[in-house]
């Protein structure tokens, strides 16, 4: 049976930066205090009249153009995003477009931060049954537009990117060993974003009440995090018959710092096998994956042959991994 390999990467940050000292001039916060209990130190965020579909479609041209497939030669394009441009058309269509890849059948998956690795999940499984032969999978947001810039708690936590891979079907040892997929819909409290969905109707009271911004209870999902990051990782491992020694590069979600810290810990994780860039970047949700993967990637930290671990957690909840032979 073909697997599904990663044949190409790209990814995009808008270009305009925001620095815990800028958040300090308008929020009673401050750079020691994000800093020490996340690591973040600066994000990006989307200029005006800049989309998530726009972020998507720059990483997917760089990952495409690093394959050298053509946009006609695209089967199926997944986008995972829970800020898409609008509720619908799915940003995975205007994605299509904008490439021009006529061939190709697109739709977005909303799994929050481990919105990357389902939608891989589900790339790698049309490849396996046949139905699909290259793939672009893309994990894109804006969350800088659905944050309460009122609330320090959040909203000093997020940016904004996109990050693509193309995966394409191929015989041999490299590509994707395995996904594991989790949802416990049973806390979707704890972490979401209420409006507009069907439940919350746009009016100025609402707004003025902040109900339709993302909310997040973080000592509950910091405990949720680690530990189911920690099984997923576990499980995946065992799956394949790995040790967590085995594994050359582990690319967690970037949530934050000490989340990242925490899982190293529990699976006995030396600091040079874990990527970490959240201190630049923030946390860019279901890009996160994608984005710390092109960046290392292109900075040349990837051989043929590594065994790469992808490990995501987010709203839902939903927690996921995908072992990948390079
Ligand atoms: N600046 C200054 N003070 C702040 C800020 C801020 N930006 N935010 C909160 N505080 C204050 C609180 O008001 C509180 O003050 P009080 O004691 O006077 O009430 C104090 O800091 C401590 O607040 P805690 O919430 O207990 O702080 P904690 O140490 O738990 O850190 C944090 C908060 C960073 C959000 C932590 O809970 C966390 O990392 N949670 C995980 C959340 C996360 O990463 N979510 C991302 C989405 S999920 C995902 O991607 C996996």
């Amino acid at each position: 049976m073909k697997k599904a390999r990663i044949v190409g990467t790209g990814s995009y940050v808008p270009e305009k930066v925001l620095t815990n000292h800028d958040l300090e001039k308008f929020l009673d916060t401050s750079d020691e205090w994000i800093t020490s209990r996340t690591g973040i130190r600066e994000r990006h965020v989307a200029a005006e009249g800049e989309n998530t579909s726009d972020l998507a479609t720059e990483a997917a041209r760089r990952a495409m153009d690093m394959a050298g497939i053509g946009a006609e030669e695209i089967d199926l394009i997944l986008v995972g995003t829970i800020t898409g441009d609008f509720p619908w058309p799915a940003t995975a269509c205007l994605v299509q477009d904008n490439l021009g890849a006529c061939n190709a059948a697109a739709f977005d998956i909303s799994a929050a931060c481990s919105g990357f690795v389902f939608a891989l999940d589900a790339g790698v499984n049309y490849i396996k049954a046949g139905a699909a032969q290259n793939v672009l999978v893309i994990g894109a947001e804006i969350l800088t537009r659905v944050v309460d810039w009122e609330d320090r708690n959040t909203c000093v936590l997020f940016g904004d990117g996109a990050g693509a891979v193309v995966l394409q079907g191929q015989e041999g040892e490299s590509g994707v060993l395995s996904t594991h997929l989790h949802s416990d819909g049973s806390y979707w409290e704890l972490l979401y974003q209420a409006g507009f969905g069907t439940r919350i109707q746009p009016t100025e009271q609402g707004i003025k009440d902040r109900i339709p911004y993302l909310k997040m209870q973080g000592n509950e999902v910091f405990k949720m995090a680690v530990r189911s990051l920690s099984d997923v990782a576990v499980e995946a491992l065992e799956t394949n018959g790995f040790v967590s020694s085995d594994i050359d590069m582990f690319i967690p979600h970037q949530a934050n710092r000490r989340i990242l810290e925490a899982t190293a810990k529990r699976l006995k994780l030396k600091d040079e096998q874990v990527y970490i860039n959240v201190d630049r970047f923030g946390n860019t949700s279901g890009a996160s994956i994608p984005l710390a993967l092109d960046e290392a990637n292109r900075a040349g930290k990837i051989a043929e042959g590594d065994l790469l671990l992808f490990d995501a957690f987010g709203g839902g909840f939903t927690w996921a991994s995908a072992l990948v032979r390079w």
